[in-house]
Order: structure tokens, then sequence, then C-alpha cells
């Protein structure tokens, strides 16, 4: 028998963790959402409450059932806030100190029952796992942004997660009618050990001078019919975390064809990280996004 899941605590009010708090509301979760940065879980309820009013304008989703789950979303604005929920998801930056000090201040507030799932996109979870109170009750849920919309959650046990565990998250990713796939324990997991390698060699072929960022966004996009080029999708992403994935992957994996391109490295220590820093591979400042190169 899975757990009853009913209160969803979020650690991480950012665009996956605003993203969450959005499609468990709305599924019917009671959802709390904490941040160390109280004017980031403002900004997040923001962003939730503007994708949903854009749902209803679109007539995906109806005013009465905006009003409701927007009111299942509580700010929580201390950790132990978080203290009645039945399953915890962080969604904090993907650095594993930040990850780790987080669990440590959790884990004595949670139920002992809980479950503790992580959104990373890259980092062991066994790893993760051994830094809490609960490996058993330890799971990866990995979301794709923008979640609303992307239907795929990745599951990803660790070596001690329990079948009750899995079962639970199974459930619940269910029950917010996405499609959950199942990955093993390796850097990256599947979606990402694809995916970033991809927009690693698009920002090789941009620093190589093989094209241009416009012609290589258009050539991903009309020539293999990809919703977004691949810089545009770095942008979208975020170029800090692109880098650290691929530094997950190259040190994970010891292999030199994971090596990130020196350009992202460049671009990340200029703090251009793309859309959620206003400039990345196009600047977003102005009315449309322009190339930055
Ligand atoms: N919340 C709610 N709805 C949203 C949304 C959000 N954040 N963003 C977009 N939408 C909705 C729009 O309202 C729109 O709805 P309608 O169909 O009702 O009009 C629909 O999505 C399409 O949006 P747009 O018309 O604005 O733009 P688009 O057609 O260009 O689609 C996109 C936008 C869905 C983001 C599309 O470009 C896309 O699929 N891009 C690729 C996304 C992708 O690959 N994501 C995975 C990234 S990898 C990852 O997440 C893993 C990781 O760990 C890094």
């Amino acid at each position: 028998m899975a757990a009853t899941i009913e209160t969803i605590g979020i650690v991480g009010a950012g665009q996956m963790g605003s993203g969450i708090a959005h499609v468990a509301a709305l599924a019917g979760y009671k959802v709390l959402l904490y941040d160390v940065s109280p004017e980031q879980i403002e900004k997040g309820m923001a962003t939730v409450s503007g994708n949903m009013a854009r749902q209803v304008s679109h007539a995906k989703l109806e005013e009465k059932d905006r009003q409701a789950a927007s009111a299942r979303i509580t700010a929580a604005p201390k950790i132990e806030d978080l203290a009645g929920a039945d399953l915890v998801i962080e969604a904090a930056t993907e650095d594993e100190t930040v990850k780790r000090k987080i669990y440590a201040q959790l884990c004595p507030v949670l139920n002992p029952e809980a479950i503790l799932a992580t959104n990373t996109s890259s980092i062991s979870i066994t790893r993760l796992a051994a830094q809490t109170d609960r490996p058993e009750r330890f799971i990866g849920i990995h979301f794709m942004n923008p979640v609303p919309v992307m239907k795929l959650v990745e599951l990803v046990r660790g070596i001690a997660t329990e079948d009750q565990t899995f079962e639970a998250a199974k459930e619940f990713i269910r029950r917010l009618d996405k499609t959950s796939t199942v990955a093993e324990d390796f850097p990256a997991f599947i979606v990402n050990r694809i995916l970033l390698p991809m927009i690693n060699e698009a920002i090789y072929t941009l620093y190589e001078g093989v094209g241009s960022v416009d012609s290589i966004d258009t050539a991903m996009k009309l020539g293999a019919n990809h919703p977004m080029g691949p810089l545009q999708l770095a942008d979208f992403i975020g170029l800090d975390t692109c880098l650290s994935i691929m530094q997950v992957l190259h040190d994970g994996l010891s292999d030199s064809k994971y090596r990130p391109c020196p350009l992202l490295v460049k671009y990340v220590e200029a703090g251009w990280l793309g859309r959620k820093t206003g400039r990345g591979f196009y600047d977003y400042r102005g009315e449309h996004p322009v190339p930055t190169r």
C-alpha cells in the first residue's frame, strides 16, 4: 500500500518549484511553498498566479478551478512550516552543498513517515539520500520545464528507496496527469544525458564559428522539428544549470566527450545565465530577443 499523500511541501520557489506548486495545487493537493528568500516565495506565487491566469485566458482552466487551486497554495516562510507535509520536493539550486544543507535543516522537522524527494536533474539520488535520515523514503522526482506544460516526469530510485516510496511517487505523478518514466541512478538520468550533450554541441558549433546563434537555432527548429533551437533552450533552462549538468556528466562518467564548451563556461562566468538574468545567447532586455553573438 502506498502512503496517502495530501500535503506537498516544496523547497525552492524558483522556476521549477513554482511550476510544481502550480500542478500539485491544480491536482487538488495542499501546497506549502518554502524558500530561503521570502521575496522569492512572493515571486514564485506571482508566477503561479500569472501562469494560471494565462491558462484561464486560453480556456485551458476554469476561473473557479484557478481560484480553488490558488487558495490551496500557502507560503511557508520558515522551514519548520513544512512539518505537516506528507511529501516534500526539494527543488533548490543544482548544487550538492546547498541541497545537503537543506536536508540537514529539513529532516529533523519532518514527520518520520514523510517522503523526501529531490527534483535534481543530474546528481546521484543514492548519494543525496545518504545525507538524510530516510534513504528508504527518498526518491528522485524530476520534472521538466515548463512544468505545467511538459508531460514527462522521471522517477529515479536510490539504492535504498523502498517500493512503497516508489509507488507513492508514481501515484502522485499519475494524479498530476503526467507520465512517469523510470531512469536508473546514473549521472543526468535519461532526458538530460541525451539533451545536454546536444545543447553543449550546439554551443561548440557556435564557438567554432560553424554557425551564428540564429543559424544554429533555425537549423534545429526547421531541420529537426525541435520546438525551440538548442541555444534558445539553453537560455530557457539556465546556462548555470546546463553547465552543472555537463560537469556532473564529465565527472561522473569520466569521458571527455562530455567536456563543457569553454564558451558556456564564459557565459556563466559573465553572469549571462539566460532568460532569468535577461541575457544569455540572446539579450531579452528589449522587446524581442536579440542574439548576443
Ligand atoms: N505555464 C503554463 N503554461 C505555459 C507555460 C508555463 N510556464 N509556458 C508556456 N505555456 C503554455 C502557453 O500558455 C501555451 O498554451 P496554449 O497552447 O493554450 O496557447 C503553450 O504552453 C505554448 O506556449 P507558447 O505559445 O507561449 O509558446 P510555444 O508554442 O513556443 O511553446 C514551449 C513554449 C512549450 C516552452 C515550447 O517551446 C517547448 O516545448 N519548448 C521545449 C521545452 C523543453 O524542451 N523543455 C525541457 C527542458 S529540459 C528540462 O526541463 C530538464 C532539465 O532538468 C534541465
